[in-house]
């Protein structure tokens, strides 16, 4: 997307209709309860034209005619954009308080000019909303007339709170910890490489902690998945595919120790491939991206220990050096759930069983006759962590995080390559437990076994 690289974009041209043409993504619909109050805040209307690095700014104030931000149990956002003309699909995020909290991109507009609204429920960040705080949405676009690209996209973002006067507290955790750039005026994702090493220091309190993580591909990156590995670029035509193979996996680390990692998801972008296909309809993850999330409660021993600590996302392929091209857009955040004590979680890790990276194969096969090419790429990864923490007000209990995957990636290149067929696969299994004296429960509802 967006920068340096030339890729398809969307004339539209001959489109009869005078009123904007809606574009839109299946996506859940909000799912609050109409008896709940609720209050919206139009935060940002901003126009983006050439629009690098300056991105809308917005100073959050909580509203005062939807009682106290205690009795709140729920926020969503709408983002609503219209452009004319002709124009690339860009990157668009919100940050609100460092913590990136909705990453979305934009539909390729028409001449006549289009509309779409994306709405989001954001009620896991409510700890950030009780405060006044800074908002940044940037969308980095380019315009160009001469050049035909001149679509500007003009774009409204609100925020709607709701509130229960019989409910307390729909936040389950009590704090949020931004992973990111920290800026105070741009957007919280940084690109990788390099690393993005963020330093945190966690409430001594803390008895759980569950790391999010936003992370697209962009540039030579967007299409990874039909990207071949180096030693087989070779075997191709000149200028047939990127290099650094097709396996990626994004990482979570603790001072440097492998805490989590992600088989990221390949979202196709409104300019992917044959961009017609995604007018009206987006693809899955276009306008809200899906984010992954990581168990760090077996962590909570060091992170919560007092002192800084350096939480590390990094994005790493299947090459021998394990290095990618440029860039991936990254950033995160740890949620954590305080003891009700105040006094310091104390802990062991006392099972760490994770290698640094995923097994991986290349083989391949180029036909001697016809000169097709077929490439493998296969990977495996698993990870154990197991820890006792002792929380301040005497509960002791064993948690941990448990991860595998196999992936397969297999490329043809048939006739010269003018014939390309990729076929990708990769099976998750996660875990996330904990064990007090007389229970086992699965913590957190939002990690679950993933299968894609
Ligand atoms: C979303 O925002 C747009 C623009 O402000 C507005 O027209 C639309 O009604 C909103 N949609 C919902 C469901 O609130
Ligand atoms: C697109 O054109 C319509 C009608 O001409 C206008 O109302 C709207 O503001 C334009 N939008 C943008 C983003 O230029
Ligand atoms: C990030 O931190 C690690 C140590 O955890 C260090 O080895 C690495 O050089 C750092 N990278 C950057 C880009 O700061
Ligand atoms: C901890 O990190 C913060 C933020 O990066 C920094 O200001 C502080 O000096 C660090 N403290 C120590 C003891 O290194
Ligand atoms: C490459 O894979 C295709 C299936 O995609 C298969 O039909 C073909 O025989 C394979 N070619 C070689 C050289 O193995």
């Amino acid at each position: 997307m967006g920068q340096g690289v030339a890729e398809h974009s969307l004339s539209g041209a001959n489109e009869p209709s005078s009123h904007p043409l809606v574009n839109f993504q299946v996506a859940q619909p909000l799912t609050f309860p109409s008896s709940l109050n609720k209050c919206t805040v139009e935060v940002i209307h901003h126009n983006f034209a050439n629009s690098y690095y300056q991105p809308a700014i917005a100073e959050w104030k909580p509203p005062k005619d939807c009682g106290s931000p205690l009795d709140w149990v729920g926020v969503s956002g709408n983002y609503t954009a219209t452009s004319n003309g002709t124009q690339y699909d860009r990157l668009s995020a919100i940050t609100f308080r460092n913590v990136e909290i909705w990453r979305t991109s934009t539909a390729e507009p028409s001449p006549s000019g289009i509309v779409w609204t994306a709405l989001k429920d954001i009620s896991h960040y409510l700890p950030l909303f009780s405060t006044p705080g800074r908002i940044i949405l940037d969308l980095n676009n380019v315009v160009d007339p001469a050049h035909g690209i001149d679509g500007e996209y003009d774009v409204t973002f609100s925020i709607t709170v709701y509130a229960s006067p019989k409910e307390k507290g729909g936040a389950r955790s009590n704090g949020i910890v931004a992973l990111g750039t920290l800026s105070p005026d741009q957007a919280g994702y940084a690109g990788v490489p390099p690393m993005l090493n963020t330093t945190v220091k966690l409430p001594r309190n803390t008895v759980e902690a569950y790391a999010e993580i936003y992370a697209s591909g962009n540039a030579q990156e967007e299409f990874w998945y039909f990207n071949a590995p180096d030693s087989w670029i070779p075997a191709l035509p000149k200028d047939t595919t990127l290099g650094k193979g097709p396996f990626r996996e994004v990482q979570l680390l603790v001072d440097g120790q492998l805490a989590g990692f992600v088989s990221p998801y390949p979202i196709l972008f409104t300019g992917a491939n044959v961009p017609l296909i995604w007018r009206p309809a987006s693809a899955y993850g276009a306008f809200d991206q899906p984010t992954y999330k990581v168990d760090l409660t077996p962590f909570v021993p060091i992170l919560a220990d007092g002192k800084n600590h350096t939480v590390t996302i990094n994005v790493v392929s299947a090459e021998p050096d394990h290095t990618i091209l440029g860039n991936w857009w990254v950033s995160g955040n740890i949620q954590v759930v305080l003891d009700p004590s105040e006094k310091p979680t104390k802990g062991l890790i006392m099972r760490y069983f994770a290698s640094p990276y995923a097994t991986s194969h290349i083989s391949g096969i180029k036909h001697k006759k016809s000169g097709d090419v077929n490439i493998t790429v296969t990977a495996e990864h698993s990870l154990q962590i197991e820890a006792v923490l002792l929380t301040g007000s005497g509960t002791t209990s064993t948690v941990a995080w448990e991860q595998s995957y196999s992936f397969s990636n297999t490329q043809s290149y048939i006739d010269n390559a003018t014939y390309q067929v990729g076929e990708v696969s990769s099976t998750c299994r996660l875990c996330s437990l904990a064990q007090s004296a007389d229970r086992s429960r699965d913590r957190s509802p939002e990690v679950g076994a993933a299968r894609s």
